[in-house]
């Protein structure tokens, strides 16, 4: 049964109208049927996030892609297989954080017996933001690390570049939690050549700086202030 309140989320660039209550156990069975914008009429499931209850740090991708709607987990597929070794270079283990994506459903253009993935439009990013702000009120993460422009603009606002801005350790609107921008996996592996090993190279070292922050942060008060 959901419970849900009408508080705002503090932690993301703009609230919702509702938020879902519960454990993330809880929560992740209300999403299975949520219908709050049309795509999960062409999806195969919600693609829930997942990680321990008491994770310091969330990892929060776009949405899922064609593999992660089949088999119902987030960063399955290629862009999953490039974050799994930046996680391991930066020290992080993906069984100690929280991963999580901005939308929870595929969303895509079938192509003979492709599906071709399309990005989420403004409305249907907003209507899933409650499952997000939910996780997030569940979880208390002490940062978020954002990947791609999707996820970093639902934390740090519409105006958010990830060109301009990653790699920075910034307090959220709640004024504890703390959010880190970087590239999105998917975007690494876009890109061309020698770009390919900046963007790789910079993807970790901002991990890095996550793993270093989540490390502090597991030892300090809830209220402090960033470094
Ligand atoms: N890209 C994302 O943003 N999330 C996933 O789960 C997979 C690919």
């Amino acid at each position: 049964m959901s419970r849900r309140s009408t508080a705002p989320s503090q932690v993301l660039a703009r609230s919702v109208a509702e938020l879902p209550r519960g454990t993330l156990a809880q929560l992740r069975s209300q999403a299975r049927r949520c219908r709050a914008c049309p795509l999960w009429a062409h999806a195969t499931q919600t693609v829930f996030g997942e990680g321990p209850a008491d994770a310091t740090l969330m990892l929060l991708g776009e949405q899922p892609g064609t593999q992660e709607d089949l088999s119902g987990r987030p960063f399955v597929g290629p862009a999953g297989g490039l974050l799994d070794r930046a996680l391991e270079e930066a020290g992080l283990e993906r069984a100690e954080l929280y991963l999580t994506n901005t939308v929870k459903h595929f969303k895509y253009e079938p192509r003979g017996k492709l599906r071709l993935h399309k990005r989420a439009n403004a409305a249907e990013q907003q209507a899933c933001r409650q499952w997000l702000a939910a996780e997030v009120a569940s979880l208390r993460p002490r940062l978020i690390v954002a990947m791609g422009s999707m996820a970093a603009q639902a934390l740090f606002g519409a105006a958010f570049k990830v060109t301009r801005e990653r790699g920075k350790l910034r307090h959220l609107g709640d004024g504890t939690t703390e959010g880190l921008a970087t590239w999105h996996p998917s975007a690494v592996l876009r890109a061309p050549g020698p770009g390919r090993v900046r963007l790789y190279q910079e993807l970790v070292a901002d991990l890095r700086v996550a793993q270093q922050r989540s490390r502090a942060l597991r030892t300090l008060p809830a209220a402090s202030p960033a470094a």
